[in-house]
Formats: structure tokens, sequence, C-alpha cells
């Protein structure tokens, strides 16, 4: 088979699809496949129509690669692609609107509101402390945690070069453990504990520097907790109608004096799949490795 990896691309999240990419690439041709690598421009429909591959791997990150519209011309083309489909991917890549979705499913998620950036630089949305994300971006990109003690609301938020759009989510921050689980085919596989290393939180340094964050799997946690991490992950990948690997990120205080509240902050439908990511990890966990894993993404590609 003939496979296109797809990466790269015009988001904010274009190094890490890179390194997504090439990883998947270099996987797929130990596999045996044949690859070509596909750095995504304005042009790719083109590009692919000339092409044809028989399997376009999906490695984007972000705007117009995870949000359903890389996957539009993917169903126009009639080239089979791995992962969500347009719905699901352009659910997921909308934070508010996927925890409607979420909430609605029975799944806990963080209390919060979406507003214009421009609000949020004024006033206190919410008491602090609390968290501003943009609505649709990956990788930590434009987090901003507001402390309890700040007296005002971030103005970063208020800048010119300021790249990741107009509406942010605010949420009530959540403390406690960092837990994310993965969901491959149709089950849910292991679940891992995130420790920044520096002790501070899940960021983009901690996210992609090697020995950025410790990985615990499997996160110590009781049983009862531990499975329902992984049901929730599978209820949350199949509310927002995913397909082939999704990746579902946790919050759970269960520190002295903690809510003991298990929320989950995201479902990411095209998660990282660097040499520092937590997917191949937890296959890896599982008894897939990394070619398997890739070698059963393209088998199951469809569109
Ligand atoms: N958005 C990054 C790639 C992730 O979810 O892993
Ligand atoms: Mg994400």
């Amino acid at each position: 088979k003939h496979v296109a990896v797809l990466m790269g691309g015009l988001s904010a999240e274009r190094d890490v699809s890179l390194r997504s990419g090439e990883a998947c690439a270099k996987a797929l041709e130990a596999e045996g496949f044949k690859v070509t690598r596909v750095d995504v421009d304005r042009r790719v429909a083109e590009t692919l129509a000339i092409l044809r591959p028989d399997v376009a791997f999906n490695a984007l990150h972000g705007r117009f690669g995870e949000d359903g519209i890389m996957q539009g011309i993917l169903e126009m083309l009639r080239i089979p692609y791995t992962h969500s489909g347009v719905l699901a991917s352009a659910l997921a890549m909308r934070k508010d609107r996927a925890k409607d979705i979420l909430h609605a499913a029975g799944v806990p998620v963080a209390k919060g509101l979406t507003v214009d950036r421009l609000i949020a630089a004024k006033n206190h949305v919410l008491p602090p402390p609390y968290v501003v994300k943009p609505v649709s971006e990956g990788s930590s990109f434009g987090v901003i945690i507001v402390r309890k003690d700040q007296a005002h609301p971030p103005q970063e938020l208020t800048r010119n070069d300021w790249a990741f759009g107009d509406q942010v989510l605010v949420e009530s921050f959540i403390g406690g453990r960092e837990l994310t689980c993965a969901v491959i085919g149709d089950k849910a596989y292991a679940v891992i504990e995130i420790l920044a290393a520096d002790g501070g939180w899940y960021d983009y340094d901690a996210k992609y520097a090697p020995g950025g964050s410790i990985h615990v799997l499997p996160a110590n946690l009781k049983e009862n907790i531990y499975q329902n991490v992984q049901e929730l992950a599978l209820v949350a990948h199949r509310a927002l109608g995913c397909r082939g690997v999704s990746r579902t990120d946790f919050r759970f205080d269960d520190s002295p004096g903690g809510t003991g509240e298990l929320v989950v902050l995201e479902v990411n439908s095209q998660p990282g799949m660097t040499e520092t990511s937590l997917v191949p990890e937890i296959a890896a966990y599982g008894g897939l490795s990394f070619g398997e894993l890739v070698r059963w993404m393209v088998e199951d590609a469809s569109c």
C-alpha cells in the first residue's frame, strides 16, 4: 500500500506535527509501506489528487488538519484516511462544543464559559483561580492560568500578535493530578499519570522536551478510579463519534481537602505521535508496538 503521511500544515502546532509525521512515516516504512511525506499547504487537494495514495495517514494537529477541514478534502477525493471523520474532528477541536456533548453524555467536565478574548482581558470572568484556553488549539498554546491571588485579568489576551483566535474558554481551575487515557479502536488502553518535571503543569515544554515530564504508567490509582478513567475515555470517544485513535485528558483531585472529582478536560482526536508522546507509550504498554499501531491505523482508515 502507498501511504501519504500528511504532516506539518498551517497551524500553530506545525512543528509538533512534523515530529509526529516523521515518527509515523519511519515506522510505516519499517512496516513495508511505500510512504510519501506530504507537507500540507494550500495546494494539498491538488497534490493528493495527483498522488492518489491508497491511504492518507493524518499526522496533522490543530487548525486545517485536526478540525474536519482536511477530512472534508479527503472525503471529496475519496481517499481513505486515519482518525476521526469530519463531524467528530470538528467537534473535538472546539473544546466548548465538545464539552456540551460530553456533559449531555454524562461525562463530568469543568464548568466554564466561552467569551471574546477582549472581554476576558477586561474583567475576571470567573473568580480566580481559573484557566483561559483558546477554544480550538492544542499543545497548550495560548493557555493562561490565573492564580488565586492575581488581581488583574490576563493582559496578554489583548496583544495584537495573539495568534490563537478570538474566542476563549474560561474554566474554573481544577487542581489535582493530570491523567490521560487512549482509545484505540473500540478499546480503552492504559492510564498514564503525568508529572511535570519541574513541578509545574504539562505545558508545551513539558510535553515535547525530552525529560520535560515524567509519565507514570500505569497510573497509581485505586482500581475503581482507574477503571472509571478508562470507561469515561471510551464514553467520550463514542459521544463525539471519534474513530481510530483518540486520547482523553483528565484531572483528578484527590488531594487532602480536594474535591475528589474526576473531570474530563478534553478529547484529542489526533493525539501527538512524537517520540515523547503519550499514545505510543500507552499502546506499547498494551502490547502494541509503534509499528503495529500505525499499521493498524492504516488498515482501519476509511472515507
Ligand atoms: N495536540 C497534541 C498534539 C496532543 O493532543 O497530543
Ligand atoms: Mg489537546
